[in-house]
């Protein structure tokens, strides 16, 4: 069986079984089980129990993934409450958070010419774990990130201030990729964390943009893409000037 059937069947396993998994959490219930499904029914027993192996390291993977992604969601909800109770305001607008699906981990695998296993998807793939924080102003932004950035047990390995460098499509947002600590029974272990922090405006015309792309599903004329660049400059303007507006009122200039 190859590693691509692995990551499919996960993604109906997890559905199908992650209860009870959950609750027995045992190698014989998975290798009990597998045998009924179809692609694995005319497997040998080593198969099956290579399979179970792989099956096992997936489930792992994904629960560290989801437990980083936990940890940071709750350092933001901590962060948000204490600048509410300091300042009467919240500056997070929304936290989305998502695990990257088998099918785009075995995408991003192929395309790097990586072999298909949980181990290389660990290694390589910085973004399994992705969180999108809206803010409402631009300054929030950075006091977000500032206080990541502070945190000694999360470690930043990468960084990139796409607002002040907006990219050539005229995307902007800021990224962050943190390492976090989750600490499992038998040790704490590492998992990176994909955080994107952008304005509302920035969200907008990123989600727009975005489905423009995939709608279309193919690569956008330099007329479109010119015209959708006018448009994330002319939001980042917007951006600003409320951000102004915002700094005038609270005295804050
Ligand atoms: P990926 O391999 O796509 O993860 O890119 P990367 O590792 O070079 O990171 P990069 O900072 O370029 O982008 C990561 C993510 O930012 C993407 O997966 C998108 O969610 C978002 N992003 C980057 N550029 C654009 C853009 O031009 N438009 C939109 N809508 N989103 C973008
Ligand atoms: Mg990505």
């Amino acid at each position: 069986m190859s590693c691509i059937d692995i990551f499919y069947i996960y993604d109906i396993m997890v559905t199908y079984y992650s209860e009870r998994v959950n609750l027995m959490s045992e190698m014989e219930f998975i290798i009990d089980n597998i045998g009924n499904l179809p692609a694995v029914v005319n497997q040998s027993e080593e198969q099956r129990n290579e399979f179970a192996v792989n099956f096992m390291k997936f489930l792992q993977l994904t629960h560290l993934y989801d437990s980083a992604i936990k940890v940071v969601r709750t350092c933001l909800d901590i962060l948000a409450e204490e600048f509410n109770i300091k300042f009467s305001r919240n500056p997070i607008h929304n936290i989305e958070s998502r695990l990257k699906s088998a099918e785009s981990i075995i995408g991003k695998l192929q395309k790097k010419n990586l072999p298909l296993t949980p181990e290389a998807a660990s290694k390589n793939l910085l973004d399994i774990a992705g969180i999108r924080v809206t803010c409402y102003y631009i300054s929030d932004i950075y006091y977000i990130v500032n206080i990541l950035s502070r945190r000694d047990d999360f470690t930043i390995i990468k960084q990139k201030d796409y607002i002040s460098k907006p990219k050539p499509s005229g995307y902007r947002s800021y990224h962050l990729i943190i390492n976090v600590p989750v600490y499992l029974s038998s040790k704490k272990y590492y998992a990176p964390v994909e955080i994107q922090i952008r304005t509302m405006a920035m969200d907008f015309w990123a989600s727009l943009e975005h489905q423009l792309k995939y709608k279309t599903n193919a690569k956008l004329s330099p007329e479109i893409s010119q015209e959708l660049k006018e448009c994330a400059d002319r939001i980042a303007k917007t951006d600003t000037q409320m951000q102004k507006i915002f700094m005038q009122i609270n005295d804050l200039e």
